[in-house]
């Protein structure tokens, strides 16, 4: 499909970092967007940016880990917009301590923001999208969803888990015209919580090197138009990684201390601000 113009598309997680990105990158492209998260003023200002493309936009603000919103979320998005084409489930946090250290609320918030509400999400309008037969479901993952990452143990599980999930959808709407694609962003410099760790504990190290937030949003475009299954954005030395931790999966624990992750891991989590844990 290489026309998108006309379509409407939920976003979530549209209020700061990578989202305002996707939001521009999908409005440029004639994307009409209804643009979700908690903090209504941001929302509003990039509901104000985008709409010099000659799209609507609309802003539904809402707390997310509250699920009993999604439902009427959903409504609202549909009666403000229309039938929904396209959901981009981005909005994610992470929280960066040691595993024992973790409280069961955070475990508890970071599974539901992470997996149960993209799934809610995709639950809730893949109906109408069987009926009009049309619909693309994009799920922000992250590199820590293939390999791993150390003291954010919660995090990668949820990333992982939102993997599998697109996987197995993938499979299952074989023959129909709709389809879900998922994209594992390594670290992104400039704008989002990456670039927040930074500001805290520093580079992440050399081998690692962060990719751009317009990457990342090109990417989403690029998945609904070539309908890619999984889109790796950092591909080296990740590619080559990932092979081999599929015939050695013991080998990970190697390959996170020669490259520097766990010491990483340790400086992030000393240095971690409780505010963004909020
Ligand atoms: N940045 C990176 O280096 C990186 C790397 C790999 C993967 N990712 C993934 O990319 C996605 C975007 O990350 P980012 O770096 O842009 O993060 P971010 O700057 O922290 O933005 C997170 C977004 O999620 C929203 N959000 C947080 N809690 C929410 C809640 N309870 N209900 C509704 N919305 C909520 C936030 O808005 P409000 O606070 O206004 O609610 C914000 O819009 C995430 O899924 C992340 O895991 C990022």
């Amino acid at each position: 499909m290489n026309n998108i113009s006309g379509q409407n598309a939920i976003l979530t997680g549209a209020s700061k970092g990578l989202g305002v990105h996707i939001a521009r990158t999908l409005a440029k492209e004639g994307v009409n967007l209804v643009l979700t998260a908690r903090s209504v003023d941001a929302l509003e200002k990039v509901r104000n940016e985008i709409l010099s493309y000659n799209i609507k936009a609309e802003v539904i603000p809402a707390d997310l880990t509250d699920t009993d919103q999604i439902q009427p979320f959903i409504k609202e998005a549909e009666q403000k917009l229309g039938p929904i084409d396209i959901l981009v489930n981005n909005a994610g946090i992470e929280i960066s301590t040691p595993y024992e250290e973790f409280s069961p609320d955070d475990i508890q918030k970071m599974i539901t923001l992470n997996l149960t509400v993209p799934m809610l999400l995709t639950r809730g309008l893949l109906p109408g999208m069987l009926e009009r037969n049309r619909g693309h479901i994009v799920n922000i993952s992250s590199l820590a969803g293939k390999t791993g990452f150390p003291n954010e143990t919660p995090y990668a599980a949820s990333k992982a888990g939102l993997i599998m999930f697109t996987h197995s959808l993938r499979v299952e709407l074989t023959g129909t015209k709709l389809n879900a694609s998922v994209i594992c962003p390594g670290f992104v410099s400039d704008d989002g919580m990456y670039a927040r760790m930074e500001e805290r504990a520093g580079p992440a190290p050399k081998i690692l090197k962060p990719t751009t937030p317009e990457k990342v949003a090109n990417g989403v475009i690029r998945c609904i138009k070539k309908n890619i299954s999984e889109l790796i954005i950092n591909p080296l030395p990740m590619k080559p990684m990932f092979m081999l931790q599929e015939v050695m999966p013991g080998i990970k624990t190697t390959l996170h201390k020669a490259f520097g992750t766990r010491e990483y891991a340790k400086k992030v989590s000393q240095n971690r601000s409780k505010k963004e844990l909020q």
